[in-house]
């Protein structure tokens, strides 16, 4: 019998990327579409999060205030429960091979692809005076992110989901091509939680650009803040908590109560049946305050100690950068660019 020469590999973890911008609070949405899940993940694969600051300047933004929303949202996604230890977490422009990939996948993404776009097309409308060319090529910087770090799941909410597929698609032809140089990711998208929407206009999904305050909880608000905004959701004129099509401000607030309680739709109907609405969104109100209480405490204590932010955001650049600069290498080598 042949004598096996070397131990049989352990199975490598399989590698996760996801990022979030840094242009404002982040949301209950956000939080429970994605980064919760990001926290999560931690324990079971090779993770990489990164806080996406050159996607935001695809709208106009305050350099003074970006820079602070983008410390804060550093610190907000290690509150979350990201450990720097365990994950790499760093901050999108201070690794340049994002940009450098981004130009080349651009040779490899066709102008009808970026048309079709519906985030491109809602936020054109948004900002019709400034219809930059960044804006349309945001899914590409958004394929290279996740391209570079060879990812396998990306852990997204739905709203991200079509940029997700173009992402898939560039690594494919881009691998018909010069051969398997990337990974086709996958998307991750959690069962609930994956779309919370607007607590005024509960057929909107949920966003910290929203005019209207009431419409979004971030996760700073504090406890009196969250209990007014669920006391104000938009509900219906029936007064039964149930999951229903038609009732979508209820069946939002089902969704939220849920992902956090982990209650199924049928024992939370069970629990507030015979209740009012009212005391079904204080009781929203405070689980999400409470379950938010912790985030906020650690938020407050990283805030004040800016250098271990600095030592954990330079440590993660470090690292991305080294993985990624290994995609850059052989992709310019597949495509021609002199060593
Ligand atoms: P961003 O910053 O808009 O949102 C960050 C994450 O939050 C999810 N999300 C929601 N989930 C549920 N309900 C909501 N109402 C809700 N609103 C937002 C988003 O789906 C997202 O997962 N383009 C991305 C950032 C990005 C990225 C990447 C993501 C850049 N490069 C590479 C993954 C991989 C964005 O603008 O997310």
């Amino acid at each position: 019998m042949e004598q096996q020469l070397t131990a049989p590999q352990p199975e490598r973890k399989k590698r996760i990327f996801s990022g979030i911008q840094p242009t404002g609070v982040m949301t209950l949405g956000n939080y429970l579409g994605a980064v919760r899940n990001w926290a999560q993940l931690q324990e079971d694969y090779d993770c990489t999060y990164c806080i996406v600051n050159m996607h935001a300047i695809t709208v106009r933004q305050e350099p003074a205030k970006l820079r602070k929303n983008t410390l804060d949202a550093y610190a907000l996604m290690l509150a979350c429960g990201i450990d720097p230890e365990k994950s790499i977490a760093f901050i999108q422009s201070h690794v340049r091979t994002h940009a450098e990939l981004a130009w080349v996948l651009n040779c490899y993404t066709q102008f009808g692809e970026l048309s079709r776009m519906t985030q491109f097309k809602d936020k054109s409308a948004k900002h019709a005076d400034n219809i930059n060319a960044g804006l349309f090529d945001y899914p590409v910087l958004m394929a290279a992110d996740i391209l570079a770090y060879q990812a396998d799941l990306v852990p997204v909410g739905i709203d991200q989901k079509q940029h997700l597929e173009l992402a898939r698609d560039i690594a494919i032809r881009f691998n018909n091509l010069h051969g398997n140089v990337f990974t086709v990711p996958e998307p991750y998208i959690p069962k609930a939680g994956a779309k919370i929407m607007s607590l005024q206009e509960p057929t909107k999904k949920m966003s910290k650009s929203d005019e209207n305050v009431n419409a979004f909880i971030t996760i700073l608000d504090d406890e009196d803040t969250i209990i007014r905004k669920f006391k104000r959701a938009i509900t219906d004129s029936e007064a039964e908590v149930v999951y229903r099509e038609g009732k979508d401000g209820i069946n939002n607030l089902m969704n939220i109560y849920s992902v956090i309680t982990g209650k199924s739709y049928d024992d939370i109907a069970k629990e507030f049946e015979g209740k009012g609405y009212g005391d079904f969104k204080l009781a929203v109100g405070e689980t999400v305050a409470d379950a938010l209480k912790p985030v906020r405490e650690r938020f407050a204590a990283l805030q004040a100690d800016k250098s271990y932010l600095e030592s954990c955001y330079r440590h993660g650049a470090e690292q991305a950068l080294a993985i990624s600069a290994r995609t850059l290498d052989k992709v310019y080598k597949k495509i021609g660019f002199l060593q």
